[in-house]
C-alpha cells in the first residue's frame, strides 16, 4: 500500500533551472534538488526526459539553479513551470544576470551554477548530478519552499513534475473554486457568488479569465 500522503511531507523548496539552448537561455521550474555534497559542494536535480530543460542540460553539460523566495514574481513559475521553452521564449522580459555563461533569475534569492558530473536515468527523470562552480546570495529574502508555494501562492504542479499526485490536476480537486485551466491557480475573490472580474489575468500563468472554470 503507497500513500500518497506520506510524500506531501517530503521538504523541499522552488526553483528554476536555467541552461542554454545553443545561444539562446532557457530552463524550467523544479522542485526536486538537493546538495549531495560539501566538498566539491554537488548537488542533484530531477528532469523530467519530456521537459526540453533535460535535452538542453545534457547538449551543454551545464545548468544554473535560481533559488526563488516568497516574494519571487508567482508569474515566473508560470512561465517556467507551465509553458515549454519548445514553443516560448522563457527568458523574454525576465531580468536575469549571466554567470559562467548562463542566465540565473534577479528575482530570486540566490543562485548556484554547476558543471555537470554525472547523471542517472529513471523511467520518466534523469537525475543530474552538478558540481557547484559559482554560486552567490542576491537577496535578503526567505526562499519560498515547495510548501509555501501550495499553501499560500496555492499553485499546483504539472504532470512532469517528480512529485505531481494525479489528484493534483487543475480543475479536477477544487470544488465551489474558480480555477485556473491552465496551472490551476485559484481565484480568491468573494466566493461562490463573485466571478472572476473581466480583465482579470491569471498572476501564476498569466492566462486571462476565458481559461478559468467554476468547479462545483
Ligand atoms: C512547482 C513546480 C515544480 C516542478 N518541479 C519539477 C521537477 O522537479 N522536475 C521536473 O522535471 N519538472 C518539474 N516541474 C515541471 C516543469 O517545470 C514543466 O514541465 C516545464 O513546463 C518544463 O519546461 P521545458 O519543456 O521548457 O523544460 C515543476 C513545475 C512546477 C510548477
Amino acid at each position: 500500500m503507497i500513500n500518497n500522503n506520506t510524500f506531501h511531507n517530503l521538504s523541499y523548496g522552488v526553483y528554476i533551472v536555467s541552461t542554454l539552448d545553443a545561444d539562446r537561455p532557457t530552463g524550467c521550474v523544479a522542485n526536486s534538488i538537493m546538495q549531495i555534497t560539501a566538498t566539491p559542494a554537488t548537488i542533484a536535480v530531477s528532469m523530467n526526459h519530456n521537459n526540453y530543460t533535460n535535452a538542453c542540460i545534457e547538449k551543454t553539460g551545464k545548468f544554473a539553479v535560481s533559488i526563488l523566495t516568497e516574494h519571487s514574481d508567482p508569474g515566473l513559475i508560470g512561465k517556467f513551470g507551465f509553458q515549454s521553452g519548445k514553443d516560448v521564449n522563457k527568458f523574454e522580459g525576465v531580468d536575469a544576470i549571466e554567470k559562467e555563461g548562463i542566465s540565473v533569475i534577479s528575482d530570486s534569492c540566490g543562485y548556484l551554477v554547476c558543471k555537470v558530473i554525472n547523471k542517472m536515468e529513471t523511467a520518466t527523470h534523469t537525475v543530474f548530478l552538478g558540481e557547484v562552480i559559482a554560486a552567490d546570495v542576491l537577496k535578503d529574502e526567505p526562499a519560498m519552499t515547495y510548501s509555501y508555494y501550495h499553501k499560500v501562492v496555492k499553485g499546483k504542479s504539472p504532470k512532469n513534475a517528480p512529485t505531481y499526485i494525479p489528484d493534483e490536476a487543475p480543475a479536477v480537486e477544487s470544488k465551489g473554486k474558480w480555477v485556473c485551466g491552465i496551472c490551476g491557480y485559484e481565484y480568491k475573490g468573494e466566493l461562490p457568488f463573485e466571478e472572476v472580474p473581466e480583465e482579470f489575468v491569471c498572476p501564476l500563468c498569466k492566462q486571462p479569465k476565458s481559461v478559468f472554470k467554476y468547479v462545483e
